[in-house]
């Protein structure tokens, strides 16, 4: 009989990860299919190049293809040196995931395509183009990311549109990766993916939070103060301009109707509390099938969320400002749900942090021009209260809606500004100005374009973080007109032009 039991259950069991693989054999298949295609693509398919010489950067692209699937865009992919002109331009997005080989040099699939491709296109002819460029390099080489690098530039010069700034992976690294993720997340419109690779979290917890915007016309923000569980934070946990990776978790509620959905009062609801219950949610009736011990394997953990690191750790605290994201009532973001809502004080959270190497503070003690709007100023008041800058002078220009609700971490800049770390602050307030006339903070910009060419000239780097819808297009076009297309361009090379955006 015992036998008869242990073999029903291994059976469905078997059945339910035949039917995953041919699910996941189904989506592939059709993506290998839409290969051969690629010259007949239409506007709304979205191009996949890849460039690659031993597989990795192909590989990603059919991942990459998945994840838009899953979210419902159709894509095409094919290899870089397949692009025409004419296919680039009838798109309207390119994502491009390019590896470097040589001195800084292609792959033998990608070489053609900068001089056979793009050199047949004008200046500013790619203006209808919106791209995003994943490279794979390995930092041990001295052109780190060569090839990726030439591409932005030579796809900059013809006028496409950047989605985020060039995304770096250094020698396959998962977090980087994982970064990707995300803005596929927003160039498809879906929030919810798997992640490609787990992150092994530490265990934190809140120690405090709070509200800092009551009265404010946008949603909740939240200041949180993390600390881990073991209470020790080594003076180089992390360094200013590092993002951290929060694992959440589901609610009491949501764990509550899935166990009644699938009638189980066997289980524990804390052997839910990390599981994605949106994907079970999909399967239910094969889930019923299997015991408690199979079905809780079988859920894949929730995807994580990131979040600018507001502190040092000399502050003792890891800091987050988080935006609460208000779905239906009662019914909030993932990640922002659980951070402002569903954790407790003092109970485990789990997180990581992912290196930004990107936007740490330089390592010669430049001034700094800080440009941000909403929950951006977090990573931009760690590069603040980075004691390794002190002696520095530095320049915060901040936007937001009203001066009233919204002027986050004001007692922090008071403080700055007069110890002399904060030398110009201007801030601007949206829904403080009579109807039409708003402000913004790129409209902060024209009006000092004479101060900010000359912090430039005296060695300034420009720092900027917060939304990408909006502000970040319009902060990087108005620093174009004052600096001029190639000293921007320039500055980002040296690394003195960093963005942060999401
Ligand atoms: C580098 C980086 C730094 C960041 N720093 C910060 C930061 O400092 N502070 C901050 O607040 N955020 C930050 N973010 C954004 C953050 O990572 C999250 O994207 C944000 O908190 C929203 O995630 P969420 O899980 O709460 O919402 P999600 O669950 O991802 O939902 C997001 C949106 O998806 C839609 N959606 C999701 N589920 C549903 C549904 N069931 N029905 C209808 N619509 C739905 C809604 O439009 C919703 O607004 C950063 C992002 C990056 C990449
Ligand atoms: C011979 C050789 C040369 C490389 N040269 C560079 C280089 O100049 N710059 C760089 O960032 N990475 C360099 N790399 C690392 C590759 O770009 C990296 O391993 C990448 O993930 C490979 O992706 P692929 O499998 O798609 O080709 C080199 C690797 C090899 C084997």
């Amino acid at each position: 009989m015992h036998y008869f039991f242990a073999g029903t259950l291994l059976l469905v069991y078997l059945v339910f990860c035949w039917c995953c693989w041919r699910n996941y054999q189904h989506r592939q298949q059709k993506i290998v299919a839409s290969h051969p295609t690629a010259l007949n693509s239409t506007a709304n398919e979205i191009l996949i190049a890849y460039a690659s010489q031993s597989g990795s950067a192909a590989t990603l692209a059919s991942q990459t293809a998945l994840q838009l699937q899953d979210a419902g865009k159709e894509s095409i992919r094919v290899a870089l040196n397949q692009l025409t002109p004419a296919l680039l331009a009838q798109a309207k997005t390119l994502l491009v995931i390019a590896s470097t080989y040589g001195e800084g040099e292609a792959p033998d699939n990608g070489n053609r395509f900068i001089a056979r491709t793009l050199g047949k296109l004008q200046q500013n002819s790619l203006q209808h183009l919106q791209v995003a460029i994943l490279g794979l390099g390995d930092s041990s080489y001295q052109h780190f990311c060569g090839f990726a690098h030439q591409l932005q530039h030579e796809l900059q010069y013809r006028g496409a549109h950047f989605l985020t700034d060039l995304i770096e992976v250094d020698k396959l690294e998962d977090s980087a990766l994982r970064h990707w993720q995300y803005y596929l997340g927003q160039i498809s419109g879906q929030s919810h993916y798997p992640d490609w690779s787990k992150p092994a979290y530490g265990q934190w917890k809140i120690v405090q939070r709070e509200c800092i915007n009551s009265g404010s016309p946008g949603a909740p923000a939240f200041h949180l103060k993390l600390i881990p569980l073991t209470d020790f934070i080594a003076a180089d946990a992390w360094h200013a301009g590092d993002i951290a990776e929060i694992g959440p978790g589901n609610s009491a509620q949501t764990i509550q109707h899935f166990l009644q959905q699938l009638n189980r009062q066997t289980i524990v609801p804390e052997d839910l509390l990390y599981s994605d219950l949106a994907f079970a949610q999909e399967r239910l009736a094969e889930l019923k099938q299997l015991d408690d011990e199979t079905l809780l394997r079988s859920l894949p953990d929730l995807p994580h969320r990131e979040y600018s690191i507001a502190s040092v750790p000399a502050e003792n605290s890891l800091d987050l400002l988080v935006r609460q994201v208000n779905i239906a009532p009662g019914h909030y973001g993932l990640g922002s749900g659980w951070l402002s809502v569903h954790a407790q004080l003092q109970q485990p959270i789990r997180l990581r942090i992912r290196p930004n190497t990107h936007f740490h503070s330089p390592i010669t003690n430049c001034p700094l021009i800080l440009i941000g709007n909403g929950t951006g100023i977090a990573g931009l008041r760690a590069h603040l209260a980075n004691p390794l800058r002190a002696g520095t002078r530095n320049w915060l220009l901040f936007g937001e809606r009203t001066a009233a609700a919204d002027s986050f971490f004001n007692s922090d800049l008071v403080h700055w500004q007069k110890t002399g770390v904060l030398v110009r602050l201007d801030q601007v307030f949206s829904r403080d100005a009579q109807p039409g006339a708003a402000r913004y903070v790129q409209d902060l910009l024209q009006p000092n374009a004479r101060e900010i060419c000359q912090w430039v000239n005296e060695g300034a780097a420009i720092f900027v973080c917060g939304s990408l819808q909006g502000m970040a297009q319009a902060v990087d076009d108005t620093l174009r007109t004052i600096l001029g297309t190639q000293q921007l361009e320039s500055l980002a090379d040296q690394r003195r032009y960093c963005r942060d955006v999401y």
